[in-house]
């Protein structure tokens, strides 16, 4: 007989996953109280990305004459922004639907609970299951200081759904969601002032990167306080002030909105989890290398166990849970995950970076190759960007590629896979990369490693 498989939460974890069960001959309920897709298709990843599309669109046609174009009247059109929005998200929870659908998967709506027996509850029914997979996903942290509830004061989700652009906009968070924002509304034409706690924006990123895209984003627009800690907001004329202690100083920031991006905390409370025997860590879900529960046959995947808050790791998660789950082999390479940041200049980055191999006492050798000097880089003006290349001082394998400019979100695939296979730099050097490409880069950047690179005049 089938194994039954009860997935809690229909976004990347859990309909991903639902999917490779139901390949593997599972019958499969995904249980989803809002609409699949979960938070990075409906309210996160899409939706931003759309806005950004167009709203780098739009920065691309101003600059017109140096572009070698004539553009007159460039407008934004907000209202029919949104509807494309609303249009791409819709589109692809259909597919979703469909794709559930064509897999015989049940889908039901609603909130479901683990009973103590370690059963799922949803609607008034029991759902007995040999397997149950959470996908619970996160939701956006809030922070407390006079003013927090406030009106103006919003998370991603209020962001992405504001009527009119915003003359002024202050973030709280200079992390991914915070920096998107930023680069989105300058591009709108906001005044965007990002409040960091930490000295310098990013502080997962490389630090050469996260100081690369800040010298950018300030250079379009964007004011950024580092090191510095809202106090409170108050109302102001602009909409609200926001108090910041900056050093020993205290400014008055004015902005329309304050977007709070501070973190985000797994959704696992009031779901009878651990009365049900799981394990929690400050709310996360604590699991093994299988993403096996404490608690046999329950596994959690994605943003509910903390471990990488990224829609692709919560795929390949589900899909390694529900693999070991049914008995078949699995592979989860953690260390191939890229994190992707999508402004312009975009980031990518896979592996680790030189902060984590000097705390790790690992020795290596790195390489760097400046996009200044890549002819594709220069066409589409991505000339501030770099690629840097670390690898192992012994062996040569490659441990992370950093990438800072046009396209770095698609062209990080490259080094993930060098990273997968135990690629050395050899391999990176020996792979032809087309010309006139930015992946080049790549390339020159394994042979900076080594002192070599073309297309940068000698070290020696
Ligand atoms: P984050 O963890 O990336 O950044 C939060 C930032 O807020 C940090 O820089 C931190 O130092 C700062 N911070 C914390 N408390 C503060 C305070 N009181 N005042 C000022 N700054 C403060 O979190 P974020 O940006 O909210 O994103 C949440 C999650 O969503 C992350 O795990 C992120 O990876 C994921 N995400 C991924 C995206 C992508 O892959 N492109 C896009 C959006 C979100």
């Amino acid at each position: 007989m089938c194994k039954q498989v009860v997935i809690i939460g229909g976004g990347p974890g859990g309909y991903v996953a639902a999917i490779r069960a139901a390949q593997l001959g599972a019958s499969v309920t995904v249980v989803e109280q809002e609409r699949l897709g979960g938070t990075c298709l409906n309210i996160g990843c899409i939706p931003t990305k759309t806005l950004l599309h167009t709203a780098e669109l739009y920065r691309t046609l101003l600059k017109g004459k140096a572009l070698g174009l004539k553009v007159d009247n460039l407008q934004i059109d907000w209202t029919a922004l949104q509807n494309r929005k609303k249009n791409v998200v819709n589109r692809l929870v259909k597919g979703i639907e469909a794709l559930l659908k064509a897999n015989h998967i049940t889908v039901k709506t609603g909130r479901a609970y683990l009973t103590d027996k370690a059963a799922v509850a949803v609607n008034g029914e029991e759902l007995s299951a040999e397997v149950i997979l959470l996908a619970l996903g996160s939701e956006p942290m809030r922070l407390s200081f006079p003013g927090a509830d406030l009106p103006g004061v919003i998370d991603s989700t209020q962001a992405l759904n504001l009527e009119t652009i915003p003359k002024s906009l202050v973030i709280i968070g200079g992390g991914v969601i915070g920096v998107e924002f930023a680069a989105l509304f300058c591009s709108l034409g906001s005044e965007v002032t990002v409040v960091e706690l930490a000295a310098q924006i990013l502080p997962a990123i490389d630090s050469e990167l996260a100081a690369k895209l800040r010298q950018d984003l300030s250079r379009q627009g964007v004011t950024f306080l580092t090191e510095a800690k809202v106090t409170a907001v108050e109302d102001g004329e602009a909409g609200y002030n926001v108090k910041v202690a900056v050093q020993d100083k205290v400014e008055a920031v004015p902005g329309e909105y304050v977007l709070v991006a501070v973190g985000r905390r797994p959704c696992t409370a009031g779901l009878g989890l651990a009365e049900a025997g799981l394990v929690l860590d400050r709310g996360r879900i604590v699991v093994d290398q299988h993403f096996a529960t404490a608690v046999p046959g329950i596994y959690a995947v994605g943003d509910c166990n903390g471990q990488r808050m990224l829609a692709h790791a919560a795929s390949a998660q589900g899909v390694a849970a529900v693999e070991h789950a049914l008995g078949h082999p699995s592979i989860y390479c953690a260390s191939t995950i890229p994190s992707c940041i999508y402004t312009t200049p975009e980031v990518a980055s896979v592996g680790l970076t030189e902060e984590d191999l000097q705390e790790q006492d690992i020795a290596y050798q790195s390489g760097t190759f400046g996009l200044i000097a890549n002819g594709k880089a220069l066409i589409e003006e991505g000339q501030t960007g770099l690629v840097k290349v670390l690898t192992e001082a012994d062996t040569g394998k490659v441990l992370g590629v950093h990438m800072l400019g046009p396209h770095a979100t698609e062209l990080i695939a490259e080094g993930a896979l060098a990273i997968r296979m135990g690629a050395t730099i050899e391999d990176l050097i020996t792979t032809i990369h087309a010309h006139p490409t930015i992946s080049e880069a790549i390339g020159e950047a394994a042979l900076a490693v080594k002192g070599v690179a073309i297309h940068l005049p000698p070290t020696r």
